[in-house]
């Protein structure tokens, strides 16, 4: 009897077994990834089927660490890796495929150096090609390098991933979705930026460790460009429905707010060289597995307005729902003055840096 892959060794329900019915489930058994009962106290899940193929474009830290968990996760059947240094992707993409058979996962993760080939037909693309800026380098300098880098990547994706939805990683965030969606051509559905899952977890980890409680009580959303600019909404902070204003005074959260400004400056502090990549990954992540799976889950993301928030013709963070068909919908939540004032300032900064850039 053919037996389904069984990709953590958890049980089925016997009802669940797909096997047991006919032999096409057993075909989709093999992308039934963690869709069970772990046991009889844990709530039900439903059997979740995978992508025919993502590719992560970049594979330095954020790129190889992304490819490596969407591949865990199992978001897809194939994950491609491609970089213009050849042999990179070819290694990271090699070593990872080595680690399946111990972390229990299917998805085949594949390099590729400057050959968009193996990536045709992708759903999802996830684009973390760039430089970091370098001693000397002015702020524009970076803008114009990173923007002629997404500006071929985007190329590559019209030609051999036209259906595929683009979730932009590269900095400065909100230009680089800007300069995606102008050479893809691509509607704003399918360009989306990865900024405010990662400035919203900073946050919440923060809230978190001055709460002394779970991190997964915490709900919160972090708005505006990816930047000194960005907006956290204390109005829309909780912890598990009690507003963070009732737990913490206003001097502590303005502590906390600034922190999460400056959090990709206090890890490159640490680092010295190179820039965080552990949680922009699990952000990406998160995006692409709200995409794969439909779950139309409302995070924090950088979309192309057009008249939300009554500021349009440019990317900036807002709440957004995420399904299988991109970016869904955009969320106008109600804002205080002073959150709408500092959404316009971030979304003036765009505009600013997005003038430095000829397309
Ligand atoms: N096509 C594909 N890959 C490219 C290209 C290109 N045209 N140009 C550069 N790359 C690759 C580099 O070879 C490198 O492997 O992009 C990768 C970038 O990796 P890192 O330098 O390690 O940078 P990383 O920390 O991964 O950050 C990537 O994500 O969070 C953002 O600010 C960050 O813009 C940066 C991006």
């Amino acid at each position: 009897m053919l037996r389904p892959y069984l990709p953590s060794q958890r049980p089925y329900l016997t009802s669940q077994r797909p096997y047991l019915t006919s032999l096409r489930p057993y075909l989709i058994s093999t992308h039934v990834n963690r869709g069970v009962f772990a046991c009889p106290t844990r709530p039900i899940s439903f059997p979740r089927t995978m992508l025919t193929k993502i590719t992560v474009v970049g594979a330095g830290n954020v790129g190889a660490t992304t490819a490596q968990r969407l591949a865990e996760k199992e978001l897809a059947r194939t994950v491609v890796l491609v970089d213009v240094v050849d042999g990179v992707p070819q290694g990271k993409a090699l070593d990872q495929w080595e680690s399946a058979p111990i972390e229990g996962c299917d998805t085949r993760v594949i390099g590729a150096a400057n050959d968009y080939g193996p990536t045709a037909g992708s759903e999802v693309v996830v684009v973390t090609a760039g430089i970091a800026r370098k001693p000397g380098m002015s702020r524009d300098d970076l803008v114009r390098t990173n923007a002629d880098i997404v500006k071929q990547v985007s190329q590559q994706i019209k030609q051999h991933c036209p259906k595929a939805i683009v979730v932009v990683v590269s900095n400065p965030l909100d230009v680089m979705c800007w300069v995606t969606k102008q050479v893809t051509g691509f509607p704003r559905e399918r360009v989306i930026g990865m900024a405010g899952v990662l400035d919203t977890a900073r946050y919440r980890s923060f809230l978190a460790e001055a709460l002394d409680v779970s991190v997964q009580d915490i709900q919160a959303m972090v708005l505006g460009g990816h930047g000194d600019t960005m907006v956290p909404l204390i109005s829309y902070t909780t912890v598990s429905g009690i507003p963070v204003t009732q737990l913490l005074d206003r001097a502590k959260l303005d502590k906390i707010v600034d922190r999460t400004r400056n959090g990709g400056a206090e890890i490159v502090a640490f680092l010295k060289t190179g820039s965080a990549y552990y949680a922009p990954s699990s952000a990406a992540v998160q995006m692409v597995e709200s995409i794969a799976l439909d779950q139309k889950r409302i995070l924090p993301c950088a979309a192309w307005l057009d008249g939300e928030f009554g500021l349009s013709g440019m990317y900036c963070g807002v709440p957004c729902k995420l399904g299988k068909n991109g970016l869904e919908q955009i969320i106008e939540v109600e804002l205080t003055g002073e959150e709408k004032a500092g959404l316009k300032k971030s979304a003036e900064a765009v505009k600013q840096t997005m003038a430095a850039v000829t397309l």
